[in-house]
C-alpha cells in the first residue's frame, strides 16, 4: 500500500505471543520502556502492538470502541502519548468481522470508518486487523474498507492484513495493506516455525517496499526451541524480509536471546534498502540453501540443515546469483567475522543439525 510506511519490513514487538489475552496498560509502558532500555529501540524496534483483548465487549453509547476499564483504565490515547513520548509507535488491533478471535471484544466489520477515526484520533501507528468471525464474504471485499477508512482518518497507519494465507492475500494484498500473512499462527517450536517459513516462502515474488509477505511474529526468547533453532527463526525472517516483531517479555529478555534478536547484521539484512525476499535456491533432503540479493551486488544467504546430523553443505554461485568465476569476501553474520579465505565460485561450510550459517557475499573482482 502507498502510504509511505513500509520501504522496508516493519520492526517492533507484539503482546500475543507471550502474553495472549494477559495484557493491560502497565506491562506496555514497562515493554515500550524496555525497548528504550535494552538498546532495541535504537535498533529499530519501533512498533509497541496491542493485540486482541484491549476492548471491551460492548462499544459505547455512540458505537465507539471503548478500552477495558479493567485493563486499560487511563485510555489508548495517554498509552499512544507514553509510547511516542519514548519515541516509539503504537499498534492496535482489529478484525474484519463481528468479533475479534477471542471474542472478548467487537471487531470493526459495519464500523471501519468510526473505528478507524477513533485510532487515529488515539495517535495510533499500526492496525492489525484479524479476520475471525466474519460475514462469509471474500477478504478482499471487507480489507480494502477498512483500507479507504484508514487513509481517510487523517493519520498515516501501517495495515498489516492477518487474513492467515488462505486466500492468498499476496496476491492481493499490495494495494491494501503494508503486509499480509501467508500463514495461519505460528507456536514456539521447530515445525511450525519452518513450516511458516516454507509456506511463505512461495510467494516471494510479491515482497517488496510497500507490502511485504508475513509468516507470523517472533517466537525467539520464548523457550520452546534451541539457541540454534531460534537463530535459523531470525536468519529466516530477516532474509525473508518478514515483519521482525518480537513475541516475548522483553521486560525479561535474556543475554542469549539478545544476541539473537539485537544481531545488528541480520537486521541489517531484514532492512536493506533493495526489498527483495531471499527464495531457496537449491534443496537437497534436508539441507537448504536460501538466498536473496542485497544493495552493492551483495547477496544474503543462509544454508540451513534441516536434519538430524551435522552436514557439509554449499553455496554455489550459480544458484545464489553472483556471475562465475566472480571472488567473493564473505561475511559470516552470526560469527561477526569476515572470513579470510576469499571464495571462487562455490563456498563450503560445516552446519549443525537445525542449525545454519548466515553469510553476506561481496563479489571484489
Ligand atoms: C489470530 C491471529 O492470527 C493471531 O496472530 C492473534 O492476533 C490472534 N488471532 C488473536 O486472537
Amino acid at each position: 500500500l502507498a502510504n509511505g510506511l513500509a520501504a522496508t519490513p516493519p520492526m517492533g514487538w507484539n503482546s500475543w505471543n507471550h502474553f495472549n489475552c494477559f495484557i493491560d496498560e502497565k506491562m506496555i509502558r514497562e515493554t515500550a520502556d524496555a525497548l528504550v532500555s535494552t538498546g532495541l529501540a535504537d535498533l529499530g524496534y519501533k512498533f509497541v502492538n496491542i493485540d486482541d483483548c484491549w476492548a471491551e465487549i460492548s462499544r459505547d453509547e455512540k458505537g465507539r470502541l471503548v478500552p477495558k476499564n479493567s485493563t486499560f483504565p487511563s485510555g489508548i490515547k495517554a498509552l499512544a502519548d507514553y509510547v511516542h513520548s519514548k519515541g516509539l509507535k503504537l499498534g492496535i488491533y482489529s478484525d474484519a468481522g463481528y468479533f475479534t478471535c477471542s471474542k472478548k471484544m467487537p471487531g470493526s466489520l459495519g464500523h471501519e470508518e468510526q473505528d478507524a477515526n477513533t485510532f487515529a484520533s488515539w495517535g495510533i501507528d499500526y492496525l492489525k486487523y484479524d479476520n475471525c468471525f466474519n460475514d462469509g464474504s471474500k477478504p478482499i471485499v471487507r480489507y480494502p474498507v477498512m483500507t479507504r477508512a484508514l487513509m481517510n482518518a487523517g493519520r498515516p497507519i501501517f495495515f498489516s492484513l492477518c487474513e492467515w494465507g488462505d486466500m492468498h492475500p499476496a496476491l492481493w494484498g499490495a494495494n491494501i495493506g503494508n503486509s499480509w500473512r501467508t500463514t495461519n499462527d505460528i507456536s514456539d517450536n521447530w515445525d511450525s516455525m519452518v513450516s511458516r517459513a516454507d509456506q511463505n516462502e512461495v510467494y516471494a515474488e510479491y515482497a517488496r517496499p510497500g507490502g511485504w509477505n508475513d509468516p507470523d511474529m517472533l517466537e525467539v526468547g520464548n523457550g520452546g526451541m534451541t539457541k540454534d533453532e531460534y537463530i535459523v527463526h531470525f536468519s529466516l525472517w530477516a532474509i525473508s524480509k518478514a515483519p521482525l516483531l518480537i513475541g516475548c517479555d522483553v521486560r525479561n529478555v535474556t543475554k542469549e536471546t539478545m544476541e539473537i534478536i539485537a544481531n545488528k547484521e541480520v537486521i541489517d539484512v531484514n532492512q536493506d534498502k533493495l526489498g527483495v525476499q531471499a527464495k531457496k535456491v537449491r534443496m537437497e533432503g534436508d539441507l537448504e540453501v536460501w538466498a536473496g540479493p542485497l544493495s552493492g551486488y551483495r547477496v544474503a544467504v543462509v544454508l540451513l540443515n534441516r536434519g538430524a546430523r551435522r552436514k557439509v553443505m554449499t553455496a554455489r554461485w550459480d544458484d545464489i546469483g553472483i556471475p562465475p568465476s566472480s571472488t567473493v569476501v564473505a561475511r559470516d553474520l552470526w560469527q561477526h567475522k569476515t572470513l579470510k579465505q576469499r571464495f571462487v565460485d562455490i563456498l563450503t561450510a560445516t552446519v549443525d543439525s537445525h542449525s545454519c550459517k548466515m553469510y553476506i557475499l561481496k563479489p571484489i573482482s
